[in-house]
């Protein structure tokens, strides 16, 4: 059993001696997006901090509980906050909470980030489906020992973002009147924005939206055969494309102001989701 699998395990551990709760679906609010989970009918909540050596944001901005609750009657836990590679984590501590939701009994994730636009008419306040990713820039979560208890050695990742996954936040979008932009999401290291030299870089290599977060946890939620569904919210044009300097002040305020639509578009995802 190797060290990655046994932290996993103690914290799974810490979990189920505290919460008593099997989710359906488990969500990932990014950057400013986090007062979502407060907005659900909630049944408990649990600090990271409250779970032996789980990892825990340092980045303002983000809160660092789990919230346990119903959404449109479907049972979800929600991460209110989640670590960053930049922050000085391993890979293996970034998507441990998202391997820890899954042994929770969540087969469905949605993740959400804050992301610079890149994507030929995007616009700061649009919401983007995440159809594919690029996660090259960073190490892959996987890098290790397999732990075949989680997942295959060689993981496909054809199909990352499920396809009834995206029709229905199409359709949730659609019936809500909510413009949806879709493209490719690729995850930078940060915690710098990028260079406009970068964002030109990205775009020739295939992207529509550039973050900080998101692809890694992606493929080790793949790696568990977890259905994923990704949305990006826009909060700025990516560095470059417009002449203002980029902060991330300016990133949560964008965030904030598009808090209202991103919970209906949620809600009205899940409830669907909970519906199939
Ligand atoms: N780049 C990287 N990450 C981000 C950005 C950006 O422009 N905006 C919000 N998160």
């Amino acid at each position: 059993m190797t060290d990655t699998y046994q932290k996993l395990q103690a914290c799974y551990q810490s979990f189920s001696e505290k919460i008593h709760f099997l989710p359906a679906v488990a969500l990932v609010l990014g950057s400013g997006l986090g007062d979502f989970a407060d907005s659900i009918q909630m049944e408990a909540t649990l600090d990271y901090r409250e779970i032996e050596n789980f990892p825990v944001s340092t980045v303002s901005g983000h809160r660092g509980r789990f919230v346990f609750g119903y959404i449109g009657g479907t049972p979800v836990v929600i991460m209110q906050g989640r670590v960053h590679y930049y922050e000085g984590y391993s890979m293996e501590d970034v998507v441990l909470p998202i391997r820890l939701m899954r042994l929770m009994g969540a087969e469905t994730l949605i993740l959400t980030n804050a992301a610079g636009g890149i994507g030929a008419g995007f616009h700061a306040g649009d919401f983007m489906l995440i159809t594919d990713q690029i996660s090259s820039f960073v190490p892959s979560p996987l890098i290790g020992p397999n732990m075949d208890e989680l997942g295959t050695r060689f993981p496909d990742m054809t199909h990352i973002y499920d396809a009834d996954l995206c029709r229905i936040a199409r359709e949730t979008a659609a019936s809500l009147g909510i413009t949806l932009q879709e493209g490719v999401y690729l995850q930078m290291s940060g915690p710098a924005y990028e260079s406009p030299a970068e964002v030109r870089m990205c775009r020739a290599v295939g992207a529509d939206a550039v973050g900080m977060s998101t692809a890694c946890e992606a493929v080790a939620a793949r790696h568990m055969g977890m259905r994923i569904c990704g949305i990006s919210c826009i909060s700025n044009l990516a560095s470059g494309l417009t002449d203002k300097p980029l902060s991330h002040e300016e990133v949560k305020e964008a965030s904030d102001r598009m808090a209202p639509r991103f919970a209906a578009l949620l809600t009205g995802m899940v409830s669907r989701i909970g519906g199939q």
